[in-house]
This record gives C-alpha cells, sequence and structure tokens, in this order.
C-alpha cells in the first residue's frame, strides 16, 4: 500500500473524531451556559483517537476557586506556559474577554506531561470564541526564540493573566517566571501550578520557588483534598 493511500486513509480516520469533539463541546456548551458553569466541560467530555481527552492536570477543587480570580479579572491577555491536553486553555478561552489574545506554549514530547501531537492543533483552536484570537507556541520556553515569538504575538500588549504549569524543576519555574513576568501589567496575576512538595516526585520543585516568591509578593494559595487524598496547590502571585 502506497504512503500516500496510507495517510489519505488516515486522515479519513480522524475527521470523524475531531468532527465528534467539536460537536461534543458545542452540545456541553449549550448545557452549560456560563462561564463559570463550563469549568465542567474539560472534565466531563470524552472523545476518541487524537482527541479522546481534555482533562485538565489539577485539582478541580482547587481550579474551582481559583478560576473565579481569573472571572473577576476577566483578562484580555492571557499566557500559557504548559498546554498538554488542552484543559486549562479551554478554561482560560471561557474566562477572557471576547476579544482577548490567548497564548498557550508546549515543548513537543516536553517533561511533566508530554505536550501534544500536531494533530490536536485544530482542536485547541477551536477553543477561541468568535472574536478571540489564539496562538499555540510550540517550543521551548526557555529559548530566546520562544520568548521572541510570544512578544511578536503580543505586539507590546502587556498580560493580564501568565500561567505557570510548564518545567517543574526549581531552575525551570525560576527561569519562566523570571523571563515572563515582566510581560505582566502591574495590577495582573502570575499563577504557579504544583506548588506543593511532592517526597514521591523530588524532580517536583515548583514549592521550593514558591517558598521565595511568597516572600516577595503578595499571594494567595489555593489548596484542597482531592477525592483520592492527594493535594497539589496553585499559587497566584498579584503584580
Ligand atoms: C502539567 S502539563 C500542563 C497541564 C495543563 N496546564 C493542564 O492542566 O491542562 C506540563 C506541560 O509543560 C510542557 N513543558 C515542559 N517543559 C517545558 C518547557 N521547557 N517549555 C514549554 N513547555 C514545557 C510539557 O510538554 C507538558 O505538556
Amino acid at each position: 500500500m502506497s504512503s500516500w493511500f496510507k495517510q489519505f486513509r488516515y486522515r479519513l480516520r480522524r475527521r470523524p473524531h475531531f468532527e465528534n469533539a467539536t460537536e461534543q463541546l458545542k452540545s456541553l456548551e449549550g448545557r452549560y451556559r456560563t462561564p463559570e458553569a463550563r469549568l465542567a466541560i474539560p472534565f466531563e467530555y470524552k472523545g476518541k483517537g487524537f482527541f479522546k481527552s481534555i482533562k485538565p492536570m489539577q485539582s478541580r477543587d482547587e481550579i474551582t476557586r481559583f478560576f473565579s480570580h481569573i472571572m473577576e479579572l476577566r483578562p484580555q491577555c492571557v499566557v500559557e506556559i504548559g498546554t498538554c491536553h488542552g484543559g486549562t486553555l479551554y478554561m482560560w478561552c471561557q474566562a477572557a474577554t471576547p476579544d482577548a489574545l490567548i497564548v498557550s506554549i508546549d515543548l513537543p514530547e516536553g517533561e511533566y506531561g508530554g505536550g501534544y501531537p500536531p494533530e490536536r492543533i485544530p482542536l485547541y483552536e477551536s477553543f477561541a470564541q468568535p472574536g478571540q484570537r489564539l496562538k499555540l507556541l510550540r517550543g521551548d520556553s526557555h529559548t530566546r526564540e520562544t520568548l521572541e515569538q510570544l512578544e511578536t504575538a503580543l505586539g507590546g500588549q502587556k498580560v493580564d493573566f501568565l500561567f505557570i504549569d510548564g518545567d517543574h524543576r526549581y531552575e525551570g519555574v525560576r527561569a519562566d517566571f523570571d523571563s515572563y513576568s515582566r510581560l505582566v501589567r502591574p495590577g495582573g496575576i502570575i499563577a504557579l501550578h504544583d506548588i506543593l512538595e511532592r517526597p514521591a516526585q523530588p524532580d517536583l520543585e515548583v514549592h521550593r520557588f514558591w517558598s521565595e516568591l511568597r516572600q516577595q509578593y503578595s499571594t494567595v494559595e489555593f489548596i484542597e483534598r482531592a477525592p483520592d487524598q492527594r493535594k497539589i496547590g496553585l499559587g497566584l502571585v498579584r503584580c
């Protein structure tokens, strides 16, 4: 069988899965009408093939409490580091203004989640509301190139909300904060995921950096016990 035919057959198979995904999102959005209610959607959605899940890698109770602060902010410009399955990206599109710019950065096959295959790009693009602009940057957040791509996308616009959920090592999260926090406007919000120590996973070191941030900024912590008793922790920094 020629490789062209294989590709063609493969695409034909993928298409119904994509259509199923967008139809399901539309139907869930019809059921859940407000942005607050739509927080449930990425947890409830169940797709097929490449579009199997958009489940956030978050504690539902923590992100629910945190989300009310983002709704209050109504960001016009959001930058996320760590797209992965697109769960939090979906949420930010709901919380942002109808004319917002939303940029999500992920390193293909990156640590702490593994990124996403290019086949998922159209699904993520479908998260944006009609007047919103959504830009997906696929690269290492620590490189100058990615930062420059982001600055081009922003075109001088200041960021209202920066979500840091990429590299979870101490040096990694610190580098993201140092490089990207200067793009956030005074009065904006920066949030870090995984602020609690996890003794079973010593390479997750966000907690070390978080304890430094707490000394320097006004912060709020969202820490709730999940049904499996795990606590992960989301930390908010006010700029
Ligand atoms: C925990 S997941 C993000 C989860 C997502 N925010 C959610 O809850 O829906 C972390 C993601 O960060 C990405 N990542 C890791 N290191 C990175 C880096 N240096 N630059 C960009 N992305 C990175 C990984 O590829 C992974 O997809």
